[in-house]
């Protein structure tokens, strides 16, 4: 299994929900001013987002780089594969990464992306984002919590250092003989400087604002447009 599988299997004990439907209204609410048919979901986790696009109407399409997390994207019907977002097929009018997807990306690897989202933008594109700001990590994310559910023990300890946010999460699973299996894995996030994203060649950073999910000012939403 890898750390992001992990984090798919840990997901609805982390009490993320309420935080995820405020960002999925907060995305919605931005795409709406603009005339948006298809969509590009990078991240898209369970697909929450493309459901909601599909009853606006909009054609979606979602990547993820756990397989875990695609199976339960196509269970619902939903068009989801795990494959990089850099070898999607076809053009979009709008893409979206939901919920510090780009945190997890190193410096090279963000650039690296972001340039190759521009080329599947359709010209007047827009590439929306959110990122953990430094506040976010050091104060918000930082920390330990544990949680409990039925047949399942989660504990998470996350250590802020040096720019980057390491969150060990510890499974324990009961099996049907009674037994606990255990599984650990560190995922690492990236804290990027906003400087980092007003020097792209593809995409021209159009709005910013900064938001509070968890606490203040813990998340910056971006919104690109295609460079022409
Ligand atoms: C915090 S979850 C957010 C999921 C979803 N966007 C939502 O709002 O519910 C971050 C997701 O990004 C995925 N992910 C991390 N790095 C990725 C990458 N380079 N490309 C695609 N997906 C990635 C993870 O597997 C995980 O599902």
């Amino acid at each position: 299994m890898t750390n992001l599988d992990l984090y798919a299997k840990a997901e609805h004990l982390l009490g993320i929900e309420e935080a995820t439907e405020a960002l999925y209204d907060l995305y919605r609410s931005e795409l709406d001013e603009y005339n948006v048919k298809t969509l590009l979901d990078v991240g898209c986790g369970r697909g929450g987002f493309m459901r909601r696009m599909i009853s606006d109407g909009v054609k979606c399409k979602g990547v993820d780089l756990s397989s875990v997390m695609v199976e339960e994207c196509k269970a619902q019907g939903l068009d989801a594969e795990c494959i990089e977002a850099k070898d999607v097929d076809g053009k979009y009018d709008a893409i979206v990464s939901i919920f510090d997807v780009l945190n997890f990306m190193d410096k090279e690897e963000l650039f690296e992306f972001l340039e190759a989202m521009a080329e599947k933008l359709n010209d007047d594109g827009i590439f929306i984002a959110d990122i953990n700001t430094l506040y976010g990590f050091k104060d918000v994310a930082e920390g330990t919590m544990s949680n409990e559910s039925g047949d399942e023990f989660l504990n998470v300890d996350a250590v802020f250092k040096e720019n980057e946010l390491h969150t060990t999460f510890t499974l324990f699973e009961k099996e049907a003989d009674g037994r606990y299996v255990k599984y650990q894995d560190t995922i690492v996030q990236y804290f990027h400087k906003i400087e980092l994203f007003k020097k792209l060649k593809g995409l021209e950073l159009i709005d910013k604002q900064n938001f509070s999910l968890y606490d203040t000012e813990d998340k910056t939403l971006f919104i690109f447009k295609k460079r022409k």
